[in-house]
């Protein structure tokens, strides 16, 4: 069973389990993306969107989507990493989605985890953004402490794409990802919340029982640097879909 209400202007859709979040959050981008062909996506990693993607990929195996035109920016890198390192968000995206649809690689941007100057990096990757008139469509995990994409607790509202250190428990959480944690880099490059926020709309999806508290605080409770999402309240048509051990 779905159920669907408004928290403030969030829009907030608890479904039963991973599988129907995946199913919800598909089913909203395939909509815009049929809507408007060169639409320009946000696109996120980690566990959360793994199911999501699996699902755009069966779309466009069945000629029912196409990403022809679409193109698309990550929300972050982890800094030392090169495309081609198996942990890397680039390669991440590669095999869990672009490798698998029909979307130009050369449409797909991902933020430079290796350039010798990554605060120029960081200003041509919001150069980019603009270039390409906004995102259209962004796609948001949400971490256990409250970061968005990897914003981390004391983040501020109007931050732009930056370098910044990853907290202990952020380098914990994504330890799991790796052979052992001393390999999680410590630093990452980031879109910042006001380059998010700036995304015409927004979808954040959550799952697990490790995310209840950080959803629970992001939608009570005024906006506030301690938790990033919270500043999701600001945006007018973000919608978070969860399930029911997060909600
Ligand atoms: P996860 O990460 O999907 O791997 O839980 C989400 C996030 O940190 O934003």
């Amino acid at each position: 069973m779905t159920e669907i209400k408004k928290i403030g202007t969030i829009k907030l859709i608890i479904c039963d389990d991973l599988k129907n979040t995946a199913k919800h959050g598909a089913k909203i981008f395939a909509e815009a993306i049929r809507k408007k062909s060169d639409l320009v996506l946000g696109l996120a990693t980690g566990g959360t969107p793994v199911e999501l993607y699996k699902e755009l990929i069966r779309m466009n195996k069945e000629g029912a989507l196409s990403f022809r035109q679409v193109n698309s920016f990550n929300l972050d890198e982890y800094l030392g990493l090169a495309g081609d390192h198996p942990q890397s968000y680039r390669y991440f995206m590669n095999k869990n989605l672009f490798d698998h649809i029909d979307i130009e690689k050369s449409n797909t941007h991902v933020p430079d985890g290796t350039s010798e100057n990554p605060d120029i990096s960081c200003k041509q990757y919001e150069e980019s953004i603009k270039e390409a008139n906004g995102i259209d469509l962004q796609l948001l995990g949400i971490g256990s402490n409250g970061h968005i994409a990897f914003n981390e607790p004391g983040s501020s509202l109007t931050s732009r794409t930056r370098v910044v250190d990853l907290k202990e428990n952020t380098i914990n959480d994504n330890a799991r990802f790796f052979s052992n944690k001393s390999e999680v880099p410590k630093k990452a490059v980031t879109m910042g919340i006001g380059t998010i926020l700036e995304a015409k709309k927004i979808v954040l999806i959550a799952t697990g029982a490790n995310k209840k508290d950080a959803v629970s605080k992001s939608l009570n409770g005024k906006p506030n640097p301690n938790i990033p999402a919270s500043f999701l309240q600001n945006h007018p048509d973000c919608t978070f879909i969860i399930d029911n051990e997060a909600s």
